[in-house]
């Protein structure tokens, strides 16, 4: 089966031992978020309470999760580390890369010729180093993962923002780049700063028109985008024991949209139906037995004041039906505003697109509820005025929607299905007349609504809501209908007004599926080829670095002082260059092609110095790694924040940049950079940044001396012959000195292997 309840047992069997000693290192009851980490330590227990957005902490989580467009990279960084198979549990999940255009089946089959060189890969490697792997068609990473492997108290990351989902099944589940999924399956620990903790608390019950959906909307509006940096949200009250399993994957899901961690429920009877719905009684039986660890203790819900950082308190009884948008999913209007707002702020008031469904809102309760709108609209002869369509979050959903006549329904209103996938929420929606820019407006069930994300049109204007809202809206095309007062006419021309959606929480008939998509690996993959073509331009194995030759560096050019903000974005670009992720040599002439030089402000534009001329950045790289003459990227404060994407490290270190020296780093990315061989240095004396000139040579001078806490000396050889010897630190402990020596940390794993 596709889910391990020997390694949940494994979990289960040291829960209550754990939980005791941490509650007894603390002092006073705890809530589920800590008993979860303090759980997943990789170390031993220490000897003082972690420091709530401070500490650094090791994490031993007990799943990985990765999406197609990441895994590429995380997988060829994986077979690196000389490893017969993955350290835990891992899946990879094909659901980035598929266009919704004309629907399900004909867009499967496109996609699948379009990108059979990455899901070839994927599917050998998984096979390879026993990783499930679910075919394209399958499903939405997160909500295959909540069907099948999400477990109460578990602890699991994936390379996706959007991994917190599973936080609807209890567990504390963190969206992370590739490189911290290469260490988890190499068996290495996984660091995070300890967490800050939100409690939200929910009275009241949800009814009406009112969603899951509208108690993470209204969340998102009193914290905003950034409220939730750090923290991991803890949902309770009655209110969170009152929504479905899936609702409550809902509310986690768009954590991720305020910034959070991750979001977690306790444990409770909505997630035991859940489990046994889809097969996994024994889980439900497991988590039973050890439930007052799967949730706080009474006194944390009691008390929240006490033991959270922060409690914002929702009387679901209240709550109305949100619209968040446009442009960000913070910007929260209850529904009886909206008509209001959109007037004043000359929002297009005509809704052209309604769609549901993506891995935010496409469980069957979700669709159940949206459906029997539809069949409304149906029964009561009303036209729909826009355009609709569905993307379901899994092949499970799908048939079972199917089977109990849903898509029929959709389809009598004109509802499009899109295939089991990401399509329009990722802006893979080959949406007919986007590119005429036209201001228009699109309401949706997803999570995100940044300008272009859905159709590449900066002038459509998302919006954000429930399925049952997003079809209402659909239904009377336009922004001013408020279905909970407001009537429509209909084909006799009769004022009909639609009633408050209803739904199952779970079929009454049980989820069914014909073939869901899973591929289980090989039980010994040790002969299994995995499948990369050379002449590939989207793929590539993985060359090993090259170890440290023990020497100082010495001649080293300077490639670009960048001035100012450097994120990963300006270090590592997206957008086109995205179908290069699988291809290090490829993706590499995006080096840092949006830093802006500080010599001339211009972004892409610097000096080679062994010609004199002006050239792009990768170009000029690539001649001083030809001509075998080694090279320094300096920069600015806070150098690499943004994502963790480890392109960002990669890309230097394989095009031969030796060092990176800033005057301060973000962290993910100082960490990568270690993790690829690199040497990332902070100037001792920031105003030395100003000391490095545009000819400059670099030597280090006591590079062969490089310790744990020890500065280092660079000496700067000017164009006019003057030197001077600045002073750098770093922050490589003894370990990541040794990754330093070997290459990279693969290379140490590797080495330590053999
Ligand atoms: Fe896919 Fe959108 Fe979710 S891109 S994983 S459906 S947030």
């Amino acid at each position: 089966m596709a889910f391990d309840i020997d390694m949940i047992r494994g979990v289960y069997a040291h829960l209550a031992q754990k939980v005791d000693n941490t509650r007894a290192l603390l002092g006073r009851p705890l809530t589920l978020t800590e008993k979860i980490l303090y759980a997943h330590l990789a170390g031993e227990l220490p000897t003082n309470a972690f420091d709530r957005g401070k500490s650094y902490v090791d994490f031993k989580p007990d799943r990985v999760a990765m999406q197609d467009a990441t895994a590429q990279m995380a997988l060829l960084q994986f077979m690196q580390a000389g490893k017969a198979t993955a350290a835990v549990p891992s899946t990879v999940h094909a659901d980035h890369l598929i266009q919704a255009k004309t629907g399900a089946a004909n867009d499967l089959t496109i996609a699948k010729d379009t990108n059979k060189e990455v899901y070839d890969f994927l599917s050998s490697v998984c096979n390879k180093y026993g990783i499930g792997f679910w075919k394209p068609g399958a499903g939405i990473i997160h909500q295959v993962v909540l069907e099948n492997y999400a477990f109460p108290g578990g602890m699991m990351i994936g390379t996706d923002s959007h991994t917190v989902n599973a936080g609807g099944l209890g567990m504390i589940a963190i969206g992370v780049g590739g490189a911290d999924a290469v260490d988890v399956m190499a068996g290495m620990p996984w660091e995070l700063k300890f967490p800050k903790l939100i409690g939200v608390k929910l009275n009241g019950k949800l009814n009406g028109w009112t969603s899951p959906k509208d108690i993470i909307l209204k969340v998102a509006g009193i914290l905003t985008v950034k409220g939730g940096t750090g923290a991991v949200v803890e949902y309770f009250g009655e209110g969170a024991t009152s929504i479905s399993c899936t609702g409550k994957g809902t509310i986690c899901n768009m954590g991720a949209e305020i910034g959070a961690t991750t979001s977690t429920f306790g444990y409770d009877e909505s997630m035991e139906r859940y489990l046994r719905a889809t097969n996994r009684a024994d889980v439900a039986d497991a988590a039973n037995a050890v439930k007052q660890h799967l949730t706080a203790d009474p006194e944390v819900y009691a008390n929240p004041e006490k033991f959270f950082d922060q409690v914002i308190e929702i009387d679901l009884n209240k709550l109305e039906p949100h619209l968040n948008g446009p442009f960000s999913p913070d910007l929260a209007t209850p529904i009886s505003k909206v008509a209001d707002e959109a007037r004043k702020n000359g929002w297009p008031l005509k809704v052209d697109v309604g769609l549901i469904g993506s891995c935010t809102n496409s469980s069957y309760e979700d669709i159940a509820r949206a459906a029997s709108i539809a069949k409304q609209a149906v029964d009561k002869k009303l036209t729909v005025k826009g355009e609709f369509s569905i993307t379901p979050g899994s092949e499970l959903v799908r048939y079972t929607i199917d089977r109990d006549g849903f898509i029929n329904i959709f389809d009598k209103i004109g509802g499009k299905v899109f295939a089991n996938a990401c399509g329009p929420c990722i802006g893979m929606w080959a949406r007919m007349g986007a590119e005429k820019q036209e201001k228009n407006t699109i309401v949706h069930s997803f999570n995100r609504n940044f300008a272009k994300r859905a159709d590449g049109n900066p002038n459509t204007f998302a919006f954000v809501a429930s399925p049952e809202v997003v079809t209402a809206l659909a239904i009377a095309g336009t922004l001013e209908f408020n279905p909970l007062t407001d009537s429509l006419v209909n084909a006799d021309g009769q004022k009909v007004m639609l009633d408050a959606p209803a739904g199952d929480e779970l079929p009454t008939k049980g989820f069914a599926v014909e073939d869901n998509g899973y591929q289980a690996p090989a039980a010994d993959g040790s002969a299994v080829n995995v499948a990369v073509s050379p002449v590939s331009d989207r793929l590539q194995l993985l060359e090993p670095f090259q170890p440290w030759n023990g020497k100082n560096i010495a001649g080293a050019k300077l490639l670009i002082k960048a001035q100012g903000k450097c994120t990963t974005d300006h270090i590592s670009m997206a957008g086109p260059w995205l179908k290069y992720r699988g291809h290090l040599d490829n993706i590499s002439n995006n080096m840092l092609i949006g830093a802006v030089n500080a010599f001339n402000g211009e972004t892409n534009k610097v000096k080679n110095q062994l010609d004199g001329q002006y050239g792009e950045v990768p170009a000029v790289q690539r001649a001083y790694k030809a001509a075998g003459v080694p090279s320094i990227v300096v920069g600015d404060h806070n150098y690499g924040e943004g994502s963790s994407r480890e392109h960002a490290a990669m890309e230097p270190r394989h095009l031969g940049v030796k060092a990176v020296l800033v005057k301060s780093f973000a962290r993910i990315h100082e960490t990568n950079l270690k993790k690829q061989g690199m040497l990332a240095l902070t100037f001792a004396n920031e105003a030395d940044y100003d000391k490095i000139m545009e000819d400059d040579t670099l030597n280090f001078l006591d590079l062969d001396q490089f310790a744990p806490g020890k500065a280092l000396a660079i000496e700067l050889v000017h164009t006019n012959g003057n030197k001077e010897v600045i002073m750098v630190n770093h922050t490589y402990n003894l370990q990541q000195i040794e990754w330093f020596k070997a290459g990279s940390a693969l290379n140490l794993i590797k080495l330590q292997n053999h």
